[in-house]
């Protein structure tokens, strides 16, 4: 299979150290050999404090969207350096440059691209670019609930969910640079137009992504 894998920075630097890169280093590379790869890394903690400090100095947006997109990079290369050989050394700035590399056929990682969205709708970009046949979304929560499960115990969780009732879910969300909450909305309209198949799954486990290839954990988004 060819697939997209999203690493959310909450998980893979969410200590800033060396282990959960080696961890899903290991297990990419277990994979490799059976599917293709495209690994997407987003930005964590590191991400948001580069951000406070540039709004603090009065950037926009747009200029706080791009300094966390650096940091997306950044870690996109701590996962190219765990896996070794493996992995394309450099990482793709845009799709165009992702295709491109895949076709030597190693690992593929990158960060963000650009502006406005997170790296949740980067991977649903590459994604339809590659076009893979299933993309899956590491965070640090088990998948999709109506509320915030760390606040509201009685949250209700989703075993399986249209990216349209998500949308709905979301709606009035945080869409500021550092903030793009639980899922990206471009990354659900993407999902529903390109008809991706997604799973949100826990990342904390990096066993949970072959928990997820199988199918056996996690929220299921349908594309409709
Ligand atoms: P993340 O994708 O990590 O954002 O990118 P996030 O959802 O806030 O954080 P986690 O990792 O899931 O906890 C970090 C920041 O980089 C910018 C956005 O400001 C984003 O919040 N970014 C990232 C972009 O502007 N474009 C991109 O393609 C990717």
């Amino acid at each position: 299979m060819r697939i997209v894998i999203t690493i959310g920075g909450s998980i893979i630097i969410s200590e800033f150290s060396h282990e959960m890169f080696r961890a899903y280093a290991d297990i990419l590379n277990s994979l490799r050999d059976e599917h293709d790869l495209f690994v997407v890394v987003g930005g964590g903690r590191p991400a948001r404090d580069y951000i406070g400090v540039a709004r603090e100095l009065g950037a926009s947006e747009a200029r706080c969207d791009d300094i966390g997109i650096d940091v997306t990079r950044l870690n996109a290369r701590l996962l190219i350096t765990a896996l070794g050989d493996s992995a394309y050394p450099g990482v793709p700035e845009n799709f165009r440059e992702a295709l491109e590399v895949a076709t030597t056929g190693r690992i593929v990682v990158m960060g963000g691209t650009e502006p406005a969205h997170s790296t949740d709708a980067v991977g649903a970009i590459l994604a339809e670019t590659v076009e893979a046949d299933l993309m899956i979304n590491l965070t640090s929560v088990d998948g999709f609930y109506d509320r915030d499960p760390a606040k509201y115990p009685d949250a209700r969780f989703y075993p399986e969910i249209t990216a349209s009732d998500m949308l709905e879910h979301l709606r009035g969300s945080d869409v500021r640079a550092g903030t793009y909450e639980f899922f990206d909305h471009t990354a659900l309209h993407m999902i529903r137009r390109s008809g991706i198949r997604t799973m949100i799954v826990n990342g904390n486990d990096p066993e949970n992504l072959l928990r997820a290839i199988d199918g056996e954990i996690g929220t299921t988004v349908i594309p409709e």
